[in-house]
């Protein structure tokens, strides 16, 4: 299917608004939540520019464990309020980390990993997981970039939910 991929120069957020309505027709018409969440990583990860690693981890029995992802093979389990994922999971909002030496805490699984952007899988009230995007650059996530995959994450949550 056509996929609308980042160049440099884009409107980014004309580019996810596109993005966010390309993934639900990607995901639409299917159930399975694993289906969904590995269609989604795969579409987000070859549509952005500067990324090594994108993916899920969703929320099983009180802590977060690896789902669906693009990338080197990755940690499995993070509790809650540990490491950029948890942190962002616990307090269910997004975290931006410009340069991830600089966040206490952090868990290193890809070292080429220099920042990172992680958006909470919201279904209503009810956190589902997160979805972590991780770049080889440091400051590669902007506001635009949390409000874009923000958009991202709550296509995807519809579609883990049905
Ligand atoms: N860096 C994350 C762990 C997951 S990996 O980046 C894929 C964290 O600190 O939670």
């Amino acid at each position: 299917m056509p996929w609308t991929v980042e160049r440099s120069g884009d409107d980014k957020a004309g580019l996810y608004h596109a993005l966010a309505g390309e993934l639900d027709a990607l995901l639409t018409g299917e159930v399975d939540p694993v289906a969904n969440a590995a269609n989604a990583a795969a579409a987000i990860y070859h549509a952005l520019r500067d990324l090594n690693w994108v993916g899920f981890y969703l929320l099983r029995d009180g802590e977060l464990v690896l789902g669906p992802f693009q990338g080197r093979p990755a940690c499995v389990r993070i509790p809650l309020g540990k490491g950029v994922c948890g942190t962002a999971a616990a307090q269910r909002r997004s975290i931006v980390v410009p340069d991830v030496a600089a966040f206490p805490g952090h868990i290193a699984c890809d070292v080429e990993s220099r920042s990172e952007l992680v958006v909470p899988l919201l279904s209503g009230d009810a956190l589902l997981g997160v979805l972590d995007l991780d770049s080889p650059l440091v400051g590669r996530f902007d506001a635009v970039d949390r409000a874009g995959c923000e958009l991202l994450a709550d296509v995807v949550a519809r579609h883990l939910s049905t």
